[in-house]
């Protein structure tokens, strides 16, 4: 297919398998990636910001009970027709636009949930030899200007120094157990040269507080280094053992991104989520920051 992108990343892999526990019930009978921020699933946040930075082949590594991501990046045939029927063209753009005619949407499926490690080694022969980007939907992250989110910002900051680049913010230390943590040399200010990667570590073991969000741009190289390492922790094939293992290998640098990252795997991140992304709304915005004041009163 020919791209329109020139970006030097056109592939991402988007890990979809995940059972959604934390967020049962809502989980129980729909994929946690399709729950709406405001008007938006949640995947389709990642797949624009993804799509926004270049990116053009979208992997998305699918379980069972994910048909509805499929279904929701694939064409509704009915809905368009009755849409165009009835005029109203502003809502057949809105249900248009949610996978451009650019944009290629590939599924695979990790038959078991071995860990997110091995969900990206399910897309290596996807990916071919080509450097990638990985997303973690759950993470919401928002740019701090229009045009300017936070993968497009890691893109320029590949093709500056062509090695992989993690997203990382500063997380509180009493957090550590939930992130990959990084230490290593500091290039500028918002760079920095990795030399250890560890997966949650408890605080006394963390050897920074700069913690991995759900945002990557990987060499391929990461693919032999996940296919031969042992499991990690929780039993699972962890990315950040890849990680560690390619960088001793190969150079990987940990950017700190310029925006805000939602935790919308967990109950209070998909709320605090909701009501920041409602105020910022163009239409919803100014009636519910009303509301929201009359609440507060
Ligand atoms: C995963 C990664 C972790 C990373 C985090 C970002 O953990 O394993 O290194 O910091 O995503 O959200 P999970 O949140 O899937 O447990």
């Amino acid at each position: 297919m020919a791209s329109s992108s020139t970006s030097p990343i056109t592939k991402a892999i988007f890990p979809v398998a995940g059972l959604g526990t934390r967020f049962l019930p809502a989980t129980k009978a729909q994929p946690k990636e399709m729950l709406p921020v405001v008007d938006k699933p949640l995947i389709q946040y990642a797949v624009e910001e993804a799509y926004e930075a270049g990116v053009r082949e979208m992997i998305f590594v699918t379980g069972r009970h994910k048909r509805p991501i499929e279904d929701h990046f694939d064409m509704t045939f009915e809905l368009e027709v009755a849409l165009e029927n009835s005029n109203k063209q502003e809502l057949l753009d809105v249900v248009r636009s949610v996978k451009p005619d650019d944009m290629e949407c590939i599924y695979v499926r990790q038959a078991q949930a071995l860990g997110l490690g091995h969900a990206v080694l399910c897309g290596r022969r996807l990916v071919g030899n080509d450097a990638f980007a990985v997303l973690l939907a759950d993470d919401l992250m928002v740019g701090p200007r229009a045009g300017h989110g936070v993968l497009k910002q890691m893109v320029e900051q590949f093709a500056e120094w062509r090695a992989s680049i993690l997203a990382v913010q500063e997380v509180p230390p009493e957090h550590t157990r939930r992130y990959g943590i990084v230490a290593g040399t500091q290039v500028n200010d918002n760079l920095m040269d990795v030399n250890r990667i560890i997966e949650k570590p408890a605080p006394e073991d963390a050897p920074s507080r700069l913690g991995v969000a759900g945002r990557y741009i990987l060499t391929p190289g990461i693919f032999h280094e996940i296919a031969n390492q042992p499991r990690g922790v929780g039993g699972e094939i962890q990315l950040t053992d890849g990680i560690a293992g390619l960088l001793r290998r190969e150079k990987v640098f940990a950017y700190r991104y310029e925006g805000k990252r939602y935790d919308c795997g967990s109950k209070e991140g998909f709320l605090q989520a909701n009501v920041e992304l409602a105020l910022a709304h163009p239409q919803l915005g100014a009636g519910f920051k009303q509301f929201l004041q009359e609440l507060a009163l």
